[in-house]
């Protein structure tokens, strides 16, 4: 009897063990590409942006759940670093803003060539792969960032943003976020305004992921209904296990399967459990669940390390990855389904969005008037000159609105 017991604890502990070594093997060939971490964002906050200071090295970095040995030990082989700026910049130096924490993230790609390779393409993560490099991309987190302008987006895109959140925690002139859903913010565009749809199209044409974490549920419903490519949600976790508003709800789930979009699950407690604590056991239901509504091809993981202040137990920082991809092993997810959520269902709406994509067409002219954009703070010279074109009474006093609306910003 005594003997049969210690055989079972001595299986137990092999059985646990093999999982583990699984997902290393698993990962040593396809990585991790995260979706959402914000260790943009520290830098900003931690050290001005300045990466050279001895504190700033990324190889010893300490108080992060990202630092280059963590990413090692993790199999981060690719990540959206989030160029996040907040809301409270929205019609003021939002742009600007943007701007700098994406050349913080080209300056890191520059400082340690050996561990980031910054990327713009599909094609791009899989050679950093093989080159045993993180693939560096960029996603802009917040539609404010755009500032209102076709002209904007379209040069996010050529210094390398591949994603943007339609939204914050704000809605923009054009699309409105979760907190409407929460009652905590007005409806505004219910979805898509009309120059939200041009929004969504443009970032189509270009090859810019539309990314619905943040969004209400009227603007996930209108971007997945317009988009010619798969969507994705680069932090969202399951709405029906935590009911907040930033999750994703059954429905809309059952919509990211019949377009073959993608969630990929965020890790924040306030989302997994709708607790401060919680535990990678109940991330890892988030997806089971995601999977039996939407399928296995349509799970990812966006941990949103470093942009947030509570993790679970087992998923502290980014070297935790291994044993995610070691528990969804032990509950017999395939080898096929965990390569899918590592990276190779990011990897194939990756490609579906360039596939759909020309990016080298010269684009329409812009198709509303720049003077009918509500909240946009623009100078009107130049425009207003333009031949044909004539000040109506009515564009005047809108006119002399927004000046009184931006002169109250001063
Ligand atoms: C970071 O520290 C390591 C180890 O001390 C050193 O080799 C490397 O040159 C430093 N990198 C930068 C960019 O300061
Ligand atoms: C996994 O599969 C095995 C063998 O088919 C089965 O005994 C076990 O109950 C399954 N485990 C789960 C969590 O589904
Ligand atoms: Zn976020």
């Amino acid at each position: 009897m005594r003997t049969s017991l210690w055989l079972w604890a001595l299986v137990a502990v092999c059985a646990a063990d093999s999982f583990r070594d699984r997902a290393v093997s698993i990962m040593e060939e396809t990585p991790v590409v995260d979706g959402h971490n914000d260790l943009p964002w520290q830098l900003l906050k931690l050290f001005n942006n300045q990466l050279r200071g001895e504190r700033a090295n990324l190889t010893v970095l300490t108080g992060t759940h990202t630092n280059i040995p963590k990413l090692r030990a993790g199999f981060v082989g690719g990540q959206f670093w989030s160029a996040y700026v907040p809301c409270d910049t929205q019609n003021k130096d939002a742009v600007k803003r943007t701007l700098e924490q994406m050349d913080v993230i080209h300056r890191m790609c520059q400082l340690y060539p050996e561990t980031f390779q910054c990327v713009t393409s599909s094609a791009g993560v899989r050679k950093a792969f093989q080159e045993g490099k993180v693939a560096s991309m960029i996603g802009v987190e917040g539609g404010h960032s755009i500032d209102s302008s076709l002209g904007v987006l379209r040069t996010l895109y050529h210094l390398g943003m591949r994603y943007l959140t339609l939204t914050h925690n704000c809605n923009t002139p054009w699309a409105d976020n979760w907190l409407v859903d929460r009652g905590s913010d007005e409806a505004r565009s219910h979805g898509l305004s009309p120059f939200g749809q041009q929004v969504v199209k443009e970032m189509n044409r270009l090859g810019v992921m539309i990314d619905l974490a943040h969004v209400s549920v009227a603007t996930m419903k209108a971007a997945l209904q317009l988009s010619k490519a798969p969507v994705i949600f680069s932090h969202s976790s399951a709405y029906s296990l935590c009911d907040s508003r930033r999750n994703v709800p059954d429905d809309v789930l059952q919509l990211v399967k019949s377009t073959h979009s993608l969630v990929m699950v965020n890790f924040y407690n306030d989302f997994v459990s709708c607790k401060e604590e919680a535990t990678l056991s109940q991330v890892a239901n988030h997806l089971d669940h995601i999977k039996k509504v939407a399928g296995a091809e349509s799970v990812g993981l966006g941990g949103d390390f470093d942009g947030v202040e509570r993790l679970p137990v087992g998923l502290e920082d980014v070297s935790k990855y291994p044993d995610l991809i070691a528990e969804l092993l032990r509950r017999n997810w395939t080898e096929t389904e965990v390569r899918g959520v590592l990276s190779e269902n990011l990897l194939r709406v990756f490609l579906r969005v360039e596939e759909v994509s020309s990016p080298q067409q010269a684009p329409d002219d812009e198709p509303i008037p720049l003077d009918q954009l509500d909240g946009s703070c623009r100078t009107q010279y130049g425009y207003s000159a333009a031949p044909g074109l004539h000040l109506q009474p009515g564009a005047l006093l809108t006119s002399l609105a927004t000046l009184i609306f931006c002169l109250s910003l001063l």
